[in-house]
């Protein structure tokens, strides 16, 4: 079949469901991944036909992308700072809020004095690995440890780490359950479970059907209970003057924050993302 008519069933079957630009976009992504074919193929071949086997993966991804499955997952893959990430349902597909975090943590240690020693980062629920490789390959001298709950997730963050050419010390722990630990740390970041169930019922199908509810979701009868964990944690764990970074839910900022007023933080800013919702959380212990 020629390439044009499979971008013509695209759009036919998809243009109800997504914005046209956006399944130009599906069309290209996935001619690149699984055909290698670049987006201007189209114009510079116009009837250029493809073999039934090279059809197949895209009818496949036509399908998915139908039942709203996201085309990270599809195609196995996600972009974050720059970097690819392999990703698979068993782990949350990598945000922009949470590129802005990082950024700000780089920017941030950019401008502390350097120590004689290495500066100690924890990144708590890895997920990915997203946070603490990015900040790996941007802080190359410093000693970076991740941690999360799921297996799977580790997997894949062992996988990332190996990818992107960095080396970070993955754990296996139970945030809430997490005993004091030997370690003490300069920087703890953390992009936790932070979406309150009855808040599914607005969310988009590709999120709450695919994402993993393991990254996503906290009860509505103590939504806070993975900062208040991580708050008490990085109390015993960060070293005086160190820094906190939380990514937050937006519609309980104020409440997050007063979790670390009462646990006498300092420097205390709220962020908002790049949609103007507060989303990140700073602060130093005192
Ligand atoms: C919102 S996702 C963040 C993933 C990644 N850091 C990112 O920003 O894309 C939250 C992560 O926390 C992990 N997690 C959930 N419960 C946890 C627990 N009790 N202890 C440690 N990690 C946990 C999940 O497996 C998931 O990977």
């Amino acid at each position: 079949m020629r390439l044009s008519e499979i971008k013509t069933i695209f759009h036919k079957e998809l243009d109800e469901s997504y914005p046209k630009e956006e399944v130009d976009s599906f069309f290209y992504i996935l001619i690149k991944h699984f055909l290698g074919l670049e987006r201007f193929v189209l114009a510079l071949q116009p009837l250029l036909i493809i073999s039934k086997e090279e059809e197949q993966p895209l009818f496949e991804a036509l399908s998915d992308l139908k039942l709203q499955k996201p085309i990270q997952y599809i195609i196995g893959k996600a972009h974050f700072m720059e970097m690819d990430f392999l990703v698979d349902e068993g782990v949350l597909i990598p945000r922009p809020e949470t590129e802005d975090m990082v950024r700000l943590i780089l920017n941030d240690l950019g401008e502390l004095p350097q120590k004689k020693e290495r500066f100690k980062i924890l990144d708590i629920g890895t997920g990915t690995g997203c946070v603490a490789i990015a900040l790996a390959r941007n802080l190359p001298s410093a000693k970076i440890l991740a941690m999360d709950i799921s297996v799977r997730a580790l997997d894949i963050a062992g996988r990332n780490a190996f990818n992107n050419g960095v080396k970070i010390e993955f754990l296996l722990a139970d945030i809430l359950k997490i005993p004091q630990w030997a370690h003490n740390f300069d920087v703890i970041v953390s992009n936790p479970p932070y979406v309150r169930e009855s808040e599914k019922r607005d969310m988009k199908s590709n999120v709450k059907d695919y994402e993993p509810g393991l990254a996503l979701f906290v009860s509505d009868e103590d939504p806070l209970v993975f900062y208040k964990a991580i708050i008490k944690f990085s109390k015993h764990h960060l070293h005086q003057g160190g820094y906190l970074y939380l990514e937050i839910n937006e519609y309980l900022a104020e409440e997050t924050k007063a979790l670390l007023d009462e646990r006498n933080f300092t420097d205390i800013e709220l962020r908002k993302d790049i949609f103007g919702k507060d989303r990140i959380l700073k602060c130093r212990l005192k």
